[in-house]
């Protein structure tokens, strides 16, 4: 009988799945982590994770699903991103349009890609706001549980007591309930400087209404770390990398600060 060279084999050929994604240390380095060498010391050294796991060398990741954190700290490692720091003058509404025809911050800052306010400021105060097109920053930068320091100056009628002082950093009691404990300064006789983590409607001007000092003029001027006093009112400048992760850290220490 002839000999015969079968191709046909009961065992399937092994086929290795193609790997898919990017690999992560150029993701890291391209978001400003350092060089691709030192994206790679940061993995050996297991600091960073991919959905909650350490990454191991090589590691490939698909940016659209995968979380990647460093130190625990979520890294924005999707393209388009896009995160603004705009000093809103006084008179421009905080929201995406107006029926009302009213100047609109977004009207401040590039149309493209397009992007929109965290958080607000009322009509009347001015400062720094964050106007972003990342939905889930600006989502755990406002909420409430998250806790990021917002800082104010507030010029107020009259001079506030000591006794006054006190009251707004114990908590006031206002109609929708009693305000968490804040941080309150006089800068000048009639200038309040108060610090709060809560976001609630016109709360800086409530509190200081209901202590008898209504306010004047009302500027934010510090979102967690971020304060910058060379924006006049009406410019805006781009967060840098280490700026976004600053505010991620401010939103991790929110979620690990006790509640007060
Ligand atoms: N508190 C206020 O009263 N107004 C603002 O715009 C922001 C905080």
């Amino acid at each position: 009988m002839p000999s015969t060279c079968s191709t046909s084999s009961t065992t399937p050929p092994t086929t290795v799945p193609e790997p898919t994604g990017e690999r992560l240390q150029k993701v890291l380095a391209r978001v400003g982590l350092g060089s691709r060498r030192t994206c790679d010391e940061l993995i050996e050294a297991g600091r960073i994770t991919v959905n909650g796991e350490v990454a191991q060398l090589g590691r490939r990741v698909d940016i659209e699903v995968d979380l990647v954190e460093v130190d625990g700290v979520p890294v924005g490692v999707r393209p388009g991103l896009v995160h603004y720091l705009l000093n809103k003058p006084r008179g421009v509404v905080t929201t995406a349009s107006d029926t009302h025809g009213r100047p609109i911050v977004v009207e401040l800052v590039p149309a493209e890609p397009r992007v929109f306010p965290v958080g607000r400021l009322d009509t009347d105060t001015e400062g720094l706001l964050i106007l972003t097109n990342d939905g889930d920053l600006a989502h755990r930068l406002t909420h409430p549980s998250f806790g990021v320091d917002k800082e104010y100056l507030a010029s107020v009628d009259g001079q506030p007591s000591r006794g006054t002082l006190r009251r707004l950093r114990e908590g006031i009691e206002l109609d929708d309930g009693p305000t968490a404990p804040a941080r309150a300064a006089l800068v000048a006789p009639s200038t309040v400087r108060l610090t709060i983590h809560e976001g609630r409607n016109r709360q800086v001007r409530r509190m200081l209404d209901a202590v008898g000092h209504p306010v004047q003029r009302l500027v934010r001027t510090r979102i967690g770390d971020l304060s910058d006093h060379s924006l006049a009112p009406g410019e805006w400048r781009a967060l840098t990398a280490d700026e976004v992760r600053g505010l991620e850290q401010a939103i991790a220490r929110g979620r690990s600060a006790p509640s007060e």
